[in-house]
């Protein structure tokens, strides 16, 4: 076996890990898809510093509504106090780890199942089992850990970060951009859900979504129906807009998928860093959520709301191709894991006028865990996990 050592291309004209403009720039490290310990430090700096998708507003509706989630190795929990106020706490018993709440349902307080310690909807601990001989025990002291949740239209958002500033200055330009195009969160109700597993690193999916430079040939079917020309990405802050017209009817576009929409109509697409995606359409909408499962496994969960009373053909339709498109991109993404892993493979150009997405995500990326003076000479490194 050989220990040829991997190939290292690095950007001559910027001091930076990834340069400003998108035309200079250098795609991200290999290794940065591919180191084994990669994950530590994003699961701090990235799944543990931004709003994630983790819930429906409708599942916790009411008082004593509860669920519990995995957020990239997180156990969290969500519950809804006799307040009517929604909370989360990190799902971890105060005397020794255990799980507070498993599943999900309604209840008026929480026992962990471990030794029965319990809490109260709010977090507080109620009651600590035989605790009598214990001294100094200060039951205050003992309450859940909470975490930041927040409610976008029917998704319930949570923010590990306690600095993190609110869901709704995030995602304000967006539903502003939604409702003026004629959209709103709030009249659509989840309808389907399907959970895909992808042998790739999460970024390679999220690289993947974010430009259309490789629809003429990953989606044969989905390139005949939108308007390639006139499709536009537009980077933004955190965020960033995808949007491309359909196609006229008789120029090749069919009835199923998006032929079904008057020509012109505007498929919106908007990923929010780090790893959510939202579909618009004019009768659904879709979101994406990326999870790193491991540093070559990925978890993609789509879920399709529509307006109450939506006829099951269109949904059926709709999500018929979708799982197309996916079952595609999956293909592509796993070929591209193994080629990251080449030794032949270091870093790539962007294509200026069809990439700037991608671009705009590495740059997020490396100022996530670089820091936004991204270092000259970090090539290829993830800043250690300290601090
Ligand atoms: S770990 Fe929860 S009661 Fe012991
Ligand atoms: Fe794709």
């Amino acid at each position: 076996m050989s220990t040829m050592k991997k190939r290292r291309t690095s950007n001559p004209a910027s001091e930076l890990l990834v340069a400003p403009e998108v035309a200079e720039a250098f795609t991200l490290p290999s290794s940065w898809y591919t180191r084994p310990d990669g994950l530590q430090a994003e699961r701090k700096r990235v799944f543990g510093a931004s709003w994630q998708l983790v819930a429906h507003a409708a599942a916790l509706a009411n008082p004593g509504d509860y669920a519990t989630v995995n957020l990239v190795g997180e156990p969290l929990l969500l519950a809804r106090g006799d307040d009517g106020v929604l909370r989360a706490f990190y799902n971890v018993c105060r005397h020794r780890a255990g799980p507070v709440a498993l599943g999900s349902g309604c209840r008026r307080a929480f026992q962990c199942a471990y030794h029965g310690w319990t809490y109260g909807l709010d977090g507080h601990l109620r009651q600590a089992r035989e605790i009598d001989g214990t001294r100094h025990f200060d039951p205050e002291a003992f309450a859940l850990v909470p975490v930041a949740v927040a409610e976008w239209g029917p998704l319930v958002f949570v923010n590990l970060d306690p600095a993190a500033p609110p869901l709704d200055a995030a995602m304000a330009p967006i539903d502003q951009e939604m409702r003026a195009a004629g959209f709103d969160m709030a009249r659509v109700a989840p309808r389907v859900r399907r959970d895909y597993e992808i042998q790739c690193n999460w970024k390679v999916y999220v690289d993947n979504y974010l430009e259309g430079y490789h629809i003429p040939f990953v989606h044969p079917g989905l390139f005949r129906e939108l308007d390639y020309a006139r499709y536009q990405v537009e980077p933004r802050g955190h965020y960033s807009k995808q949007f491309s017209p359909t196609r006229s009817a008789g120029t090749g576009a069919s009835q199923s998928g998006y032929g079904r929409y008057d020509a012109g109509t505007e498929a919106l697409y908007y990923w929010i860093w780090p790893n959510l995606m939202l579909n618009i359409y004019p009768d659904n909408v879709s979101t994406n959520v990326i999870l790193p499962l491991g540093v070559d496994r990925t978890l993609t969960i789509f879920e399709w709301f529509f307006e109450p009373g939506a006829d099951d053909a269109a949904v059926r339709d709709t999500v018929a191709f979708s799982d197309q498109i996916q079952q595609e991109d999956i293909v592509i993404c796993e070929h591209v894991a193994r080629g990251l892993h080449s030794a032949s493979y270091d870093r790539g150009r962007f294509v200026a006028a069809r990439e700037s997405g991608v671009h705009h995500f590495h740059r997020l990326m490396a100022a996530a865990l670089l820091g936004e003076g991204q270092p000259a000479g970090s090539d290829g490194m993830l800043s250690s996990e300290n601090s």
